[in-house]
């Protein structure tokens, strides 16, 4: 691989663990509306906006709304949502992420975040976190959602650097094919049989840094 010149993190299960929370809500959604939400259903929300989430929930209950129930369900859900976010801490950020973004500071790497969720920066600032990013591309910014390349061609572009010198770092099916439909390396955090077209699978930020970075 060429050497990695910029770093660009998902949010939601890479810094922290959100999607906990983003189930809870869809969840109590779905059972107001009379139906349950499995958790193998809620991976098919990893990644995916909240309008379209909504629409998935929807066509696993069977549940037709007008347009208009629909964003006030949306609205209900984010306010759950961001409910449950604030409980969260400092000491909330997912195992050894920290300490690689403080590692790529160190050593002059710029980390960009690529988010579809319209929360990114309160949840930044709630786990104190925002000051690592040198640029954010998040559901405000974006017009087209993962798996299309958008959100990280213009973290990419933001940062001065070429894709084919960026590593995106994912959690969700749609987001590796982000990445790769942006010409970047993939590092897929989760499990390999999940994430099978990422470059690499890792666990988690435990025991991962610039040198394994630089080994892939
Ligand atoms: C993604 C999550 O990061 O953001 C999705 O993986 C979520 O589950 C999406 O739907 C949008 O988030 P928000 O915070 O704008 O509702
Ligand atoms: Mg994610």
């Amino acid at each position: 691989m060429p050497s990695i010149q910029a770093c660009l993190f998902d949010l939601d299960g890479v810094i922290v663990d959100t999607a906990q929370f983003h189930y809870i809500a869809w969840r109590e959604m779905a059972q107001d509306l009379g139906f349950d939400l499995t958790r193998e259903e809620n991976e098919r929300l990893k990644g995916i906006s909240r309008m379209e989430s909504l629409e998935i929930v929807l066509s696993i209950g069977g549940v037709q709304l007008s347009d208009e129930e629909k964003l006030r369900r949306a609205a209900a859900k984010n306010t759950r949502y961001l409910e449950l976010c604030m409980q969260m801490t400092p000491d909330d950020a997912l195992p050894g992420v920290r300490h690689f973004l403080d590692e790529l500071k160190q050593n002059g790497i710029p980390s960009g975040l690529g988010s579809a969720s319209k929360n990114a920066k309160a949840i930044l600032e709630r786990i104190d976190m925002l000051h690592y990013f040198d640029t954010i591309v998040d559901g405000n910014r974006i017009t087209k959602g993962k798996p299309d390349p958008q959100v990280f061609l213009m973290g990419a572009a933001d940062l001065s650097v070429p894709a084919a010198h960026c590593a995106v770092f994912e959690d969700a099916v749609a987001g590796i094919q982000s990445a790769k439909a942006a010409g970047m390396l993939a590092v897929g955090i989760g499990e390999a049989s999940v994430l099978t077209e990422a470059d690499i699978v890792i666990p988690g930020f435990e025991n991962f840094g610039l040198p394994q970075l630089e080994n892939i």
